[in-house]
């Protein structure tokens, strides 16, 4: 299935060289997505001498997968914020992220990044949902927020149970378009980019990283990657979540611009974008527990919560990303255990958060005061604030690790693997996660993970093994697509004769 988003399908692409030979540098970024980008950047109009390196094409990522929308509340609301954090964090995370999105609109305006300011409407459509409402409007207002309650909403959208919060000066763009033209900015003001230049070696003390066709030894280097590479105490406290979005050309009513959410058991985040005099209405569905869920099961059930509320119409574009959840609400940025500086923990927020955690890291690496840094500091631990998440990850962890080491999922003999199909079986004497292709090869894996060694599983949408504890993913021959692995998947090739 082609998994495109409508953002990369419709933006150009930014064909930026692979890295060939050795290069030494000041700065090492790891990943090109919005926080790469924005700090490759915000480093070189430093002065600063920096090379990223993307393992596939910029925005690839959750960047360029997500739904563009920037605003300065959370998507899980910035009431949980004011409850573990209190209310002044809650306000002080409100103003960063207002400040950001004036930021994020002094870059974008001069370029074509679809930038429009709009309201975020929050509401319920059923019963259950409804005290969230109330309870993130006292925590908009006490943090100064542009906020109003509003009633009923205009069709086609659900009609909702109770007020609708309207968040005034709010703002969506094109993520693709406006990576884009970071890039431009950043490479104009002197950085060194290069896709396709996946880091498969790290010396975290040395400093040096290697790609296939090359390597980059530096002073600083920063995992700008989504969540960092290899082991960090972070990705025990994280919950890793895949979500579905589509795209259908927009051919009943329309919601008109703006963000919408509505939280119930059909709840989705729906938003429109104009490409070419199309307009394209945008929905993403519901979180995902990352490979204990039905990848195609979501997917459909998205398309036909869209069908029922939205009408029937062609899908154009269908996709997915993941988000990493910081435990207590908030991301973790700054310098690790090894002294590298990482960027995560920012749960679907992140187009906002990867802006902010660019400009936290420039202004450290330049000895400038930055107020986000000690909100965000990447090595607090809160027990306290992030307990349940906690406890409820690595449950998840523990479980599947136990779960798969205990029983096997399918016991399938691979004579019998149909094209298109997977299955972990038996071969030769070992369990393999095996999947064969439209063209009938037989790709047979490892089923154990390279990180931490969890038991991967099958995501049948992307044609992925996807790892549940701590989000990473490998394609059928076993190479990593994301995630903290850094190694593929162990390649078997079985005789069958
Ligand atoms: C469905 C969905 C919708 C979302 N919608 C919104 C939204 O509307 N608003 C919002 O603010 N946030 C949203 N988010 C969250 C947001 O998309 C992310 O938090 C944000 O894009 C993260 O940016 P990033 O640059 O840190 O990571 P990414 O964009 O994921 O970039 C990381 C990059 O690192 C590269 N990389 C990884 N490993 C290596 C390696 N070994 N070597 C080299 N490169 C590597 C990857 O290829 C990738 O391109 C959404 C998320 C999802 C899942
Ligand atoms: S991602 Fe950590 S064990 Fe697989």
């Amino acid at each position: 299935m082609d998994t495109t988003s409508v953002w990369r399908g419709t933006a150009s692409a930014s064909g930026f060289a692979m890295l060939n030979g050795d290069v030494e540098t000041d700065v090492l970024i790891v990943g090109g997505g919005i926080t790469g980008v924005t700090l490759a950047w915000l480093l070189a109009r430093d002065g600063r001498k920096v090379a990223l390196l993307e393992a596939g094409e910029l925005g690839g990522g959750s960047t360029g997968n997500s739904t563009g929308n920037l605003y300065e509340t959370l998507s899980h609301g910035l009431y949980p914020i004011t409850g573990r954090w209190g209310s002044e964090a809650a306000r002080q995370v409100a103003t960063l992220r207002r400040a950001t999105i004036d930021f994020i609109e002094g870059v974008a305006q001069p370029a074509d990044c679809g930038f429009r300011r709009c309201a975020l409407h929050l509401y319920a459509i059923s019963p259950k949902h409804r005290d969230e409402i109330a309870l993130e409007y006292a925590a908009l207002g006490h943090a100064g927020a542009n906020v109003r309650m509003d009633i009923g909403t205009r069709p086609p959208l659900p009609q909702p149970v109770g007020d609708v919060l309207v968040l005034t000066g709010q703002a969506q763009f094109q993520p693709q378009a406006y990576v884009n033209h970071v890039a431009t900015l950043a490479a104009k003001a002197g950085a060194q980019l290069h896709e396709h230049s996946r880091v498969i070696e790290l010396d975290h003390k040395a400093r040096v990283a290697a790609t296939a066709t090359g390597s980059v030894k530096a002073r600083e280097v920063v995992f700008a990657t989504h969540t960092p590479l290899g082991f960090h105490v972070v990705q025990a406290e994280m919950p890793v979540h895949r979500e579905y979005g589509i795209a259908r050309p927009l051919t009943g009513a329309d919601p008109g611009p703006g963000v919408f959410w509505y939280r119930g058991d059909d709840g989705l985040s729906v938003r429109t974008f104009d490409q070419a005099g199309q307009r394209y209405l945008i929905a993403v569905g519901q979180e995902n527990k990352l490979g204990v869920h039905n990848a195609k099961a979501s997917l459909m059930a998205l398309e036909s919560t869209v069908a029922k509320q939205f009408g029937p119409g062609e899908v154009a574009f269908r996709w997915s990303a993941q988000n990493y959840r910081g435990a207590d609400g908030l991301p973790y940025v700054g310098r690790d255990a090894s002294g590298c500086f990482m960027a995560t923990g920012f749960s679907t927020d992140g187009l906002v958060w990867g802006t902010i955690s660019a400009q936290l890291i420039a202004d450290e690496l330049a000895g400038r005061k930055n107020e986000a840094a000690e909100l965000l500091k990447a090595d607090r631990f809160s027990p306290v604030k992030g307990a349940k998440a906690i406890l409820d990850e690595n449950l998840t962890a523990v479980k599947s690790l136990v779960k798969d080491y205990l029983t096997h999922r399918q016991q399938e003999k691979l004579s019998s693997l149909a094209v298109g199909d997977s299955a972990i079986v038996e071969a030769e004497g070992e369990s393999l996660a095996t999947y064969r292709a439209p063209d009938g090869e037989l790709f047979a894996v490892s089923p154990v993970c390279t990180h931490m060694g969890c038991k991967v599983h099958w995501n049948s949408v992307e044609t992925s093994w996807d790892c549940p504890c701590h989000g990473s993913r490998f394609r059928p021959d076993g190479t990593v697509i994301e995630g903290p692995a850094i190694a593929a998947l162990g390649r078997k090739h079985l005789n069958l004769g």
